[in-house]
């Protein structure tokens, strides 16, 4: 059985130990599960794995022999691909260019090779069973989940011995991530050694054979599925345990309303949408993804235009785009389907980043006040456990969940009374999704109203004292109370009139 050995990988960056000591060994045929905190070091190891970064110290050996990989190109040969956290596929190229760069000709004035091309990617998604994305698209029209069926029917079609999926799964609908989890399966039972990251815990245990765990930039344990419960695996992620990941809801009965919005419209992809929030609430969006949730949210937060009425505080308000919204006292913890290009300003500071929405706040007569602006970062950062070497470092070089706090701790900063909160824990770890859910439900019980959109049904089961459900544009129904779980949640998504309570 061929086997990949590593043994006391360690890689820093400037100051930053990334990666400290990782042992850790694999078998061909088996899907391996790498979970850990947000920083703990799995993207570097990736990284090292599929050669994107070298190690400073230790050895990888795949099959007896010791890797040494300059570049994924390398990795891709000796049969190593990855799917990286961050999407990386180039924006203006067409479906197929990409899949095929660097590995077919790229010129699409010969129409002839062109057309081979498109021949060869519809091939592929046939054989990967995937629905045809249609390989003459410019990845830039694609959706986040479009883009990422891409990304890993590439790496799929370079038939790997070894396949990396890094967070594969966070931009990836329901359905597109039981495909991803078959196709997993699959390539296992064919040989393929698998490794995956995610930070749901369910998916890990659903697909894995076997995992290790990462703290910290050190390897801290290994063990088969089923050797450990959910407790445990926590526990050893943390160091510590978590009483709850869920914390009880807040109990302030509602008071006045806040939001209400009536007949909401946008074209077909939203129908007559109408809502109410009470200041004390925290109001759940469901449904299947894509079913007119994002509109609703683009609509409250004036990012798109809709017909319909939307009043604040009972005054009706129209909002041409989202800085009106702010003023109207509409704060968006928006954390964009791609943060790499709509959430952060990548070549800037932490500490500019996460001041910049609430800037104004922070000046007078246009000079920002130094001292304040290093308390409220300092804050900030601490609130909500940002790992970070230096508030001057540059947001690009924090892992992905800790630049998706950073987005998350800008928002709340605006002090608006109503937050809309987009699919907000997404590539977050466990420790903090607890305390980012402890954090709403006081922000609730302080008064604020809350719009949260997420595509997790049990955590919309679990925070919320209201879920909306979504289908084809519409708000199909409404859950509360005893009636509210995942459950009912999904009976509704799926528009089944009878909800079973019991399995
Ligand atoms: N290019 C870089 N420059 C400086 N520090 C970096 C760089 N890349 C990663 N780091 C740091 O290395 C540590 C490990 O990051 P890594 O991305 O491997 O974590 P992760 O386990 O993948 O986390 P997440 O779950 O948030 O994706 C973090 O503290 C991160 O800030
Ligand atoms: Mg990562």
């Amino acid at each position: 059985m061929r086997e990949l050995v590593l043994k006391n990988v360690a890689k820093s960056y400037g100051g930053v130990h990334a990666l400290k000591s990782v042992d850790l060994t694999a078998t061909a045929g088996e899907i391996h599960g790498l979970i850990g905190e947000n920083g703990a070091g799995k993207s570097t190891l990736i990284k090292i794995l599929a050669g994107a970064q070298k190690p400073d110290t230790g050895t990888v050996v795949w099959d007896g022999e010791e890797l040494s990989l300059s570049n994924p190109v390398e990795a891709v040969r000796k049969g190593i691909a990855a799917v990286f956290q961050e999407l990386s596929l180039i924006p203006d190229l067409t479906v197929a260019q990409n899949i095929w760069f660097k590995r077919e000709s790229l010129s699409i004035v010969g129409s002839v090779r062109a057309k081979k091309l498109y021949a060869r990617t519809e091939e592929l998604f046939a054989s990967l069973n995937l629905p045809d994305i249609g390989p003459d698209r410019v990845v830039s029209t694609l959706t986040v989940g479009e883009k990422q069926l891409v990304e890993i029917a590439k790496a799929i079609s370079t038939n790997p011995q070894i396949l990396i999926l890094d967070e594969a799964t966070s931009a990836l609908s329901h359905a597109q991530t039981e495909w991803l989890l078959t196709m997993c399966r699959r390539l296992a039972s064919e040989g393929v050694l698998i490794f995956f990251i995610s930070h749901r815990m369910r998916e890990v245990r659903n697909i894995a054979n076997r995992i290790t765990v990462l703290r910290n930039g050190n390897s801290v344990g290994s063990f088969e599925l089923g050797e450990k419960s959910d407790d445990e695996i926590v526990t050893m992620m943390l160091g510590r345990r978590i009483a709850q990941l869920f914390p009880e809801k807040s109990t302030t009965p509602p008071g006045s309303e806040l939001l209400r919005a009536e007949a909401l419209s946008v074209g077909h992809r939203l129908r007559s949408a109408s809502l109410s929030v009470r200041a004390g609430e925290i109001v759940g969006i469901g449904g299947l993804q894509g079913q007119g949730q994002v509109t609703l949210l683009s609509a409250l937060a004036g990012a798109i235009s809709a017909d319909g009425k939307i009043l604040i505080e009972g005054e009706p308000k129209s909002f041409s785009n989202p800085r009106d919204a702010m003023r109207a006292g509409i704060g968006i913890a928006y954390v964009p389907e791609d943060r790499k290009t709509q959430g952060l300003l990548l070549a800037k500071s932490i500490r500019m980043n996460l001041t910049l929405a609430s800037l104004s706040a922070l000046s007078r007569y246009g000079f920002v006040n130094k001292a304040k602006e290093g308390e409220v970062v300092d804050r900030l950062i601490a609130d909500n456990q940002i790992k970070v070497s230096s508030p001057e470092a540059l947001v690009s070089s924090l892992s992905g969940g800790n630049q998706q706090k950073v987005v998350i701790a800008k928002a709340l900063e605006t002090h608006a009374k109503i937050l809309l909160l987009f699919d907000l824990t997404r590539g977050v770890d466990v420790g903090t999704k607890s305390e980012i859910f402890k954090m709403m439900q006081s922000l609730a019980s302080e008064g604020y109203g809350l719009v949260f959109y997420s595509t997790d049904l049990e955590e919309l089961a679990h925070v919320c004292h209201r879920v909306l459900v979504m289908s084809g544009g519409e708000i199909v129904k409404e859950l509360q109370g005893a009636e509210l779980s995942d459950e009912a949640i999904l009976a509704a998504s799926v528009g089944a009139d009878e909800v079973k309570t019991n399995v």
